[in-house]
C-alpha cells in the first residue's frame, strides 16, 4: 500500500447531470477543499481542515486557490493527425485527401508512430487531458506504439486499428479479412492489459466496403465488451457520398446498422445532421454521440444540436476531434461547445460545459464509474486549474460574484497555461 497524499484547494465534484437536473444540485463546489489519494484511487473528498486531522501523515500538496477536478476526456481524437492540426482550406473530404491521408501512410514507420504518439501524450498532459478515445491508422504498429505510449504513462485510453479498404491511396487501405484479423489480434493484445481498451474501428462508411464492415460488425459481435468508434453524418457532401455508395441503406445510420455497427458502446463522432429516424434509434439503443464542436466549425461541418439531443435523452461526450479539431485543449473546446451553443439559440451554464468534458465524456465512454469525477472509488485521474492564468483571465475573474462567474473565464479563455498540475492514476505527472 503507497502512503496516502492530500491535495488540497477548491474542489469541483459532480453528483448528477446538470443537463437534467438544476445545477446546484447536481454539482458540489467545496471552496476550501481537498482529496485524499491512496493506490491510485480516490479514497476520500470533503473540506481540508476535516481531511488534514483524518490523515495526519498523508503527503500533502496545497494548491491554495488552484482548482481541483477530474481530468479531462477526449471522447474522440486522432493521434495520427497532431503533426496536420490546423491545416488550411479544405472542406472534410478535401480535407481528408490533402492532408490527412498522406499524413497517415507514414504510420507504417513504427519509428514515426512512436515519435508522434510521444508527442501527441505529451500535448495533451499538458492540457489536462488525462484520458483519450483515439483513431490509429491501418497500421497495426500505429496501434502499438498509441497503446505503448499510454502505458508508459500509466493512462486509461481506448484505441483502435483505423479500417479502410476503399476509396483511399495506396498504402493506407487493408481489406476486409486483414482488418478482421489485425484488429482481432490487436484487441487480443491490449485490451484489459492495466488501463487500456480496445474499440473496434471502422474509419466511417465511405471507406469501407460493405464486406469490410460486415467482418467488422461480426468481430463486435464476438468482443461485445469492446467499444465501436466511427464518423457519422458531418457534412453534407458526404452524406449524399453515402447515398450514393449504399444506394439500398435507408440512411446514413442504417450502413452501421445493416452490419452489427449499431448498439450500446457505439461512439458516433459528429452526428450533425442526423434525421428523425437516425435520432430514434440512436436513443433506442443508447449510443453514444460524440459532440466534436471546434471540428465542426474549422471544417465547416455545422451546429450540433446539443439541447435537443440532450433532452430527448441522448448519451453526449465532448471531444477535439484533433487533428480536423483545432485544438488539443478541452478548455479550447468547451468553449467551442458554448459558441456553439450559442449559434443555435441554447445557451450552456459552465457546469454542463465542465460536465461533458469530464463526467458526461466517462459516460459516454462507458467509464463513468472509473473516471471522469471526483468521487470515493474513482481512479485518481485529476487536474488542478489556475483560474487566473493569465492577466487577460486574472482581472476578469477577480470580479466574479461566485464560483461560476470564477470559473467561466478559464473555460472560454484558458489553454495549457491555465494548467497547474496533473496527476494520473494517483501520480503526478510528468
Ligand atoms: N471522417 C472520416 N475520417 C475523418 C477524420 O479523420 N476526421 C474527421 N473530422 N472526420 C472524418
Ligand atoms: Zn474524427
Amino acid at each position: 500500500m503507497q502512503s496516502t497524499k492530500l491535495l488540497l484547494g477548491q474542489t469541483l465534484a459532480f453528483s448528477d447531470d446538470p443537463f437534467q437536473v438544476p445545477v446546484d444540485q447536481a454539482t458540489t463546489w467545496v471552496r476550501r477543499g481537498g482529496v485524499a489519494l491512496c493506490d491510485g484511487k480516490i479514497i476520500d473528498l470533503g473540506a481540508a481542515d476535516d481531511l488534514r486531522t483524518k490523515y495526519p501523515d498523508a503527503d500533502v500538496t496545497d494548491y491554495g486557490d488552484g482548482l481541483i477536478t477530474a481530468g479531462f476526456i477526449d471522447a474522440h481524437a486522432h493521434y495520427p493527425q497532431t503533426g496536420i492540426i490546423a491545416s488550411w482550406g479544405k472542406r472534410l473530404i478535401d480535407w481528408l485527401n490533402t492532408y490527412t491521408f498522406p499524413e497517415e501512410t507514414r504510420f507504417s514507420d513504427p519509428e514515426y508512430a512512436r515519435l508522434i504518439a510521444e508527442s501527441y501524450f505529451d500535448l495533451t498532459l499538458s492540457n489536462g487531458t488525462t484520458s483519450v478515445c483515439s483513431f490509429c491508422t491501418i497500421h497495426p504498429e500505429s496501434v502499438d506504439a498509441f497503446f505503448t505510449g499510454a502505458q508508459a504513462r500509466d493512462l486509461r485510453v481506448i484505441a483502435g486499428k483505423t479500417c479502410m479498404d476503399r476509396n483511399a491511396p495506396d498504402g493506407l487501405r487493408d481489406t476486409a479479412q486483414s482488418a478482421y484479423d489485425d484488429s482481432k489480434a490487436l484487441g487480443e493484445k491490449w485490451h484489459g492489459v492495466g488501463r487500456l481498451s480496445y474499440a473496434v474501428t471502422p474509419r466511417f462508411s465511405p471507406t469501407s466496403t460493405p464486406e469490410q464492415l460486415e467482418a467488422l460488425g461480426a468481430l463486435w459481435a464476438e468482443k461485445p465488451g469492446y467499444l465501436m468508434q466511427t464518423h457519422l453524418s458531418e457534412q453534407v457532401d458526404e452524406i449524399e457520398w453515402v447515398a450514393e455508395l449504399f444506394p439500398d441503406a435507408r440512411d446514413y445510420l442504417d450502413t452501421y446498422e445493416k452490419f452489427g455497427l449499431l448498439g450500446a458502446g457505439g461512439l458516433f463522432g459528429h452526428s450533425i445532421h442526423l434525421k428523425p429516424r437516425e435520432r430514434d434509434r440512436l436513443k433506442e439503443v443508447d449510443a453514444s454521440l460524440i459532440h466534436c464542436p471546434t471540428s465542426n466549425t474549422f471544417i465547416g461541418s455545422g451546429l450540433f444540436d446539443m439541447a435537443g439531443l440532450m433532452a430527448a435523452g441522448h448519451r453526449i461526450g465532448l471531444a477535439t476531434d484533433t487533428g480536423g479539431g483545432s485544438s488539443f485543449s478541452m478548455l479550447r473546446t468547451m468553449a467551442a461547445a458554448y459558441e456553439v451553443g450559442q449559434l443555435s439559440g441554447t445557451v450552456l451554464h459552465p457546469a454542463q460545459l465542465y460536465w461533458l468534458a469530464t463526467a458526461g465524456s466517462a459516460r459516454a465512454l462507458r467509464m463513468g464509474d472509473k473516471i471522469g469525477n471526483l468521487a470515493v472509488g474513482a481512479e485518481a485521474d485529476l487536474v488542478v486549474l489556475d483560474l487566473a492564468s493569465t492577466p487577460a483571465i486574472a482581472q476578469r475573474s477577480e470580479r466574479a460574484n461566485d464560483f461560476w462567474e470564477n470559473l467561466f473565464p478559464t473555460i472560454m479563455m484558458g489553454d495549457d497555461r491555465a494548467i497547474k498540475s496533473v496527476w494520473v492514476n494517483g501520480q503526478k505527472r510528468p
